[in-house]
């Protein structure tokens, strides 16, 4: 699986006797055990920890409610009141669902900004980062067909546009974007086939990201895991064992996540949800302001910034998609933001300008909120386009320390002349 070699030594006889046949301890001892982690990862590097539990979790209380929920226009609505009033602890298992979703992405959008800042998809970690983006991408489709599911106001007319964007093709041939858009539907409109097919694939989808997942983390262990300091490890001293120091933080931060995860599941599970989609799906009456759930308002302010309904669509998905080509927009031979001036700066005004479209994304599509959606839109592919490409060959990057070590206990051992600007964390194979 990687370079680095399991040192596992079975204790039983039938450890043994396992060991000789299917050495599935051995792998999981070299990966999870006594795997080499840089000694300085910070809180940052517990979310995919964190992730990898969400997932779990979502599968979990997914296969539960799945038992007793309706897949059809008529039931799915009453199905899931029934299933919060009536079903055993099923008024702790659907809220652990929904609330379950915005966590997950809450927990995505800082494991993605933590790669942007520390540069944790330069060099050799690109595919790492790219199989991140198609989970990102398969996350998303399996939040929004799991919305549809309550079969709520929002849950109707939140599919009802998102699916018509695909009749944006038709200017680009006539009758394609109404062929896709009815194929996906199962019809002429939004019904309860449509819904059938979203909950099979909402069903299906996380099994993709699971596999998906283990590609992610097995081509992290190729690479080895990045660190506040860019450095690769150089020496023994660099690294620790996973276990139990980095298990160790990971369940910290777990703990701490799982904190405001059961505040809001138990002291106010329907806060992150809009109060439309606790009216049956009317399909003859539009709720006065349709938007998505708050995860996805950023893209949906990139959606409407635009004045031509193709050109919306087409910039809101080369918003997500644009992160494929990151590990090469970056000229930069520094990895990590702590030790690149100009790039902090731009790193946090791009925060701040995904948290302005997404504020953005919930308001009406009038002035002054239309200019200022493209103004940001402007800016959000700015700081790929402009601010990646151009910083990386303009700025003096920092001192960097000689070494993962140096950073955490200071010089050791006196003497040695600094290492030259930038040298250090130059990625090797590029
Ligand atoms: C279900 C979603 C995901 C899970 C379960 C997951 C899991 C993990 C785990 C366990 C790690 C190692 C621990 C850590 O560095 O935090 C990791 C690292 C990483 N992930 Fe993810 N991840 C997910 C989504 C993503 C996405 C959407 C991206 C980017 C678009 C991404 C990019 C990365 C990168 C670049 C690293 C290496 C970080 C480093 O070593 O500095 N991941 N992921």
């Amino acid at each position: 699986m990687s370079a680095h070699e399991s040192n596992y030594t079975p204790t039983s006889r039938v450890g043994k006797w396992f060991d000789e046949r299917l050495p599935v301890a051995r792998l999981m001892h070299g990966q999870f055990v006594d795997f080499p982690t840089p000694r300085n990862l910070n809180y940052a590097w517990t979310f995919g920890g964190i992730l990898t539990f969400c997932l779990v979790a979502q599968i979990v209380t997914g296969i539960v409610l799945a038992m007793h929920y309706q897949p059809s226009a008529e039931g799915a609505f009453a199905s899931v009141d029934h299933i919060r009033r009536d079903v055993n602890f099923g008024w702790l298992i659907q809220p652990m669902h929904a609330v379950g979703a915005s966590m997950f992405f809450i927990a995505v959008y800082i494991h993605i900004f933590r790669g942007l800042y520390y540069g944790s998809y330069k060099a050799p970690r690109e595919v790492l980062w790219i199989l991140g983006v198609f989970i990102l991408l398969a996350m998303m489709a399996t939040a929004f067909m799991g919305y549809a599911l309550p079969w709520g106001q929002m849950s109707f007319w939140g599919v009802t546009v998102i699916t018509n964007l695909f009749s944006a093709l038709d200017s680009v041939w006539a009758g394609l974007g109404t062929g896709i858009t009815e194929w996906l539907w199962g019809g002429y409109a939004v019904t309860g086939v449509t819904l059938n097919r979203f909950f099979s694939l909402h069903y299906l989808l996380p099994f993709v990201i699971f596999g998906l997942v283990v590609l992610h983390i097995w081509a992290l262990h190729v690479a080895g895991q990045n660190n506040p300091t860019g450095l690769d490890i150089k020496s023994k001293s660099d690294s620790v064992p996973m276990y139990p120091f980095a298990v160790a933080k990971d369940a910290v931060g777990l703990f701490a996540f799982l904190i405001v995860f059961a505040w809001f599941v138990l002291v106010m599970p329907d806060y992150l949800g809009h109060a439309d989609n606790f009216t049956p799906a009317n399909p003859l009456v539009t709720p006065p302001h349709i938007v998505p759930e708050w995860y996805f308002l950023p893209f949906y302010a990139i959606l409407r910034a635009v004045p031509s309904k193709l050109g919306g669509v087409i910039a809101m998905f080369a918003s997500v998609l644009i992160l494929v080509f990151v590990p090469w927009l970056d000229t930069s031979r520094v990895r990590s933001a702590k030790y690149r001036p100009y790039y902090k700066i731009a790193f946090w005004f791009f925060v701040f300008t995904c948290v302005a479209l997404g504020w953005l994304g919930s308001k009406p599509a009038e002035q002054p909120y239309v200019f200022w959606s493209q103004f940001f839109t402007i800016a959000y592919f700015a700081f790929f386009l402009v601010a990646l490409p151009v910083l990386g060959l303009i700025e003096t990057p920092k001192q960097l320390p000689r070494s993962i070590t140096e950073s955490v206990l200071g010089k050791v051992g006196g003497g040695g002349t600094p290492l030259p600007v930038g040298a250090a964390a130059a990625p090797e194979k590029r």
